[in-house]
């Protein structure tokens, strides 16, 4: 079902989970100002992501890099999560447990106050040494010229995101799968489904029973395992769903 509103069942299958799982990409952000990838504002649409997000890219010109890094960090430092974030953050309230599996590197979700994230393509705010493996914070490796060099071996230190052509986090993705096949309800939330193997996650579910509901102004191609497609954005529409589970419980509770 595709619809602009939110039908009952979505209130009836949220409200008698004991776990939900949640798949988000940069459609969740695209209210906190950071760029999505796809579509004619996207960050593709601007630059090839053949020429920055990859290890080659990086050997061959890592100041060129690390320049498109630090500007996107900057941004994402001052961005702050939105309605959506902080409503997925809210449902741990109403929900015995909630887990996010995230296509985004931005931290927005755990600064929202989700407790149980796993993150996919890794995480902006860290970096690591690609000779030593030493460990970094931007505070460090921003104060100098770039690209930033390690102290300890003066090797190149790289972002810890996951750039094209590289393995995601094992551990991580494991973690996904398996919350994905215990999940009775799951979420899929701003993204456009396409780049695998993240975009697996949520046909996890599907294929492990859960009730999958899709929250997106546009469809996709996940939207073809999605029992309901909610056009809209998560800024509106994720407030919404928890504001209406809080009353339903609230009412529940005075009738006991
Ligand atoms: P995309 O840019 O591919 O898709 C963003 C999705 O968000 C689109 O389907 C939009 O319709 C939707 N969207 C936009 N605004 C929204 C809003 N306010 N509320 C809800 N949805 C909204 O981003 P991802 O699916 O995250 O990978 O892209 C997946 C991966 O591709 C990224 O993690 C990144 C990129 O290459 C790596 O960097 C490894």
């Amino acid at each position: 079902m595709t619809t602009e509103t939110i039908p009952q069942i979505v209130y009836d299958k949220l409200i008698a989970a004991r776990v939900v799982g949640a798949f988000t990409g940069a459609g969740i952000s695209a209210e906190s100002n950071i760029p999505t990838f796809r579509g004619d504002e996207g960050l593709w649409a601007k630059f090839k992501p053949e020429e920055l997000a990859n290890f080659n890219a990086f050997m061959k010109n890592p100041k060129l890099v690390w320049e498109w890094y630090s500007a996107r960090k900057k941004i994402i430092h001052g961005a702050q999560p939105n309605p959506g974030h902080l409503a997925l953050a809210e449902l741990e309230e109403i929900i015995d447990e909630v887990i996010v599996v995230t296509q985004n590197i931005d931290n927005l979700h755990r600064r929202a106050g989700s407790t149980k994230v796993y993150e996919l393509h890794g995480n902006i705010e860290r970096n690591y040494c690609i000779k030593c493996g030493e460990n970094y914070a931007d505070e460090v490796i921003l104060a100098d010229e770039l690209p930033p060099k390690c102290g300890k071996c003066s090797g190149l230190v790289r972002p810890d995101v996951v750039w094209f052509g590289e393995y995601l986090p094992q551990d991580e993705f494991a973690a996904s799968e398996e919350a994905a096949q215990r999940s009775e309800v799951f979420l899929s939330l701003g993204t456009s489904g396409i780049v695998y193997p993240a975009a697996s996650i949520p046909q996890v579910a599907k294929y492990s029973g859960a009730f999958v509901i899709e929250i997106n102004p546009e469809t996709t191609p996940l939207t073809e395992i999605a029992d309901v497609t909610i056009l809209g954005k998560t800024g509106k529409v994720l407030p919404e769903i928890v504001n209406t589970l809080r009353s339903i419980k609230r009412k529940g509770k005075n009738i006991d």
